[in-house]
């Protein structure tokens, strides 16, 4: 699943011992894994390989320049929904004909920007949106080509703020509309309606709810093609869950054997948008104890890293396995206790972790936050002045630094 183990008590990350890079570049410290990476990728393109689907790498999940070079590097397309995001791909040396755009709310300028770029397909989310990529690509005297995101309206169980295909979403088209779009793609003239796409959700670990959206929109493609309308992308988003804890999400193979019969009917070109998938259980964030504090109904153990650094237990109670980097092999001489992992963040909802047993934890103890690889670094920020943390990639033994920490002159750098 992933290539972060312990040898002789000691937590790896591929060959590389991971408290040596604490020491190196300091902490809050997030420690990648190349293979992991490429593993999850060719993975899915494997369980895939029967119908040669694009695989757009959803950007958001973990930005970094070397990590979507890598992945370019490997063939991978990008999944956008910024002008900041399709700067950093095509910095990152996308192909923009392997770039797509989706976000409901795309402004004049990031359309100008995309369609210069010549991306691939914008999914667009709205009519009025599709009005104004229309008017942009007229100024700029191109054709663009476009994919309806359709709101399927499926449910998908997975925490509230991360399901998007149900009809009370914000994201996507209804059915009915898309179809009258289609129908009326003349009054488009400078638009290439060509595509369809549906992202219903992230850490869906059921194949059921894809397979419900997926033949709900195959239905409607079969129906604007006995119309005579040719559908030549079919984009079936990302969302696939993994391990955080006690999960058993559907593997690749077992996700490509519940839709593949689905696709293989279609004559489009199949594009998916993995992100979680691909970059969760690829990293790690690194951190250490700074203050156990003992309080009568509970145990602390103050961390340096905070919600700034990785928000997901405090936006949306997400569990992340909190191990210690050199593990103490349990005697009946040894302190065990439950803690508390919190960081130093003015905020009662700062947290990592809730009640977690550790052995003899001490101050200075180093502690390996899990599966933080996705929406990690990517959803940081510099609440309470807090600095960004570094990032590093290791790779077949070697560490490299790919995001040097920032510094107090960076936090303020742009204000005047
Ligand atoms: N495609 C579209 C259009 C998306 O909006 C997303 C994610 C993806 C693909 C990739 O989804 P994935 O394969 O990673 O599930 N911050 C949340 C997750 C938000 C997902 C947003 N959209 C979290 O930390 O759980």
């Amino acid at each position: 699943m992933h290539d972060f183990k312990y040898r002789h008590s000691e937590l790896y990350c591929e060959s590389v011992n991971i408290a040596r890079l604490a020491k190196k570049y300091g902490t809050p410290l997030y420690v990648y894994s190349r293979k992991t990476f490429l593993d999850h990728y060719r993975k899915l393109q494997a369980a895939f390989r029967d119908v040669r689907p694009l695989i757009c790498y959803s950007v958001k999940a973990n930005s970094n320049t070397s990590i979507l070079r890598m992945l370019v590097k490997e063939g991978a397309g990008l999944d956008i929904v910024s002008g900041g995001e399709l700067y950093r791909a095509l910095r990152a040396g996308a192909s923009p004909r392997k770039i797509v755009y989706a976000g409901v709310g795309k402004t004049e300028k990031e359309i100008e920007y995309a369609i210069r770029q010549n991306s691939l397909l914008f999914n667009v989310e709205s009519l009025p949106e599709l009005r104004a990529i229309d008017s942009v690509a007229g100024r700029l005297g191109k054709t663009q080509a476009c994919a309806l995101r359709i709101n399927p309206d499926v449910k998908a169980k997975t925490h509230k703020y991360i399901t998007t295909g149900h009809k009370q979403n914000k994201f996507g088209i209804d059915i009915a509309t898309a179809r009258n779009i289609f129908l009326n793609r003349g009054q488009f003239e400078n638009l290439d309606i060509a595509g369809v796409h549906t992202h219903i959700g992230s850490q869906i670990v059921d194949a059921r709810p894809f397979v419900n959206a997926i033949r709900k929109l195959a239905g409607f493609v079969r129906g604007l093609e006995a119309g005579g309308i040719r559908v030549k992308w079919f984009n079936i988003g990302g969302g696939l869950g993994i391990i955080y804890s006690g999960e058993r999400p559907q593997t690749a193979q077992e996700y490509a054997r519940a839709v593949l019969p689905l696709l293989k009917k279609l004559n489009a070109r199949i594009i998916l948008e993995p992100g979680r998938f691909i970059s969760g259980n690829s990293g790690v964030l690194v951190t250490k104890v700074i203050y156990l504090k003992e309080a009568p109904r509970k145990n602390f153990a103050i961390v340096d890293a905070a919600m700034n650094d990785l928000i997901r237990p405090s936006l949306y109670g997400a569990y992340h396995e909190v191990l210690p980097l050199k593990s103490a092999p349990y005697t009946t001489s040894k302190k065990i206790r439950n803690y508390d992992v919190v960081g130093p963040v003015c905020e009662s909802g700062d947290f990592l972790a809730r009640n977690r047993r550790f052995i003899d934890l001490q101050e200075g103890d180093l502690l390996a936050v899990m599966s933080a690889g996705a929406y990690g670094f990517s959803m940081s920020s510099v609440y309470n002045s807090r600095p960004r943390a570094a990032e590093v990639l290791v790779d077949a033994g070697r560490a490299r630094l790919i995001t040097r920490r920032e510094t107090y002159s960076d936090l303020v750098h742009t204000e005047r």
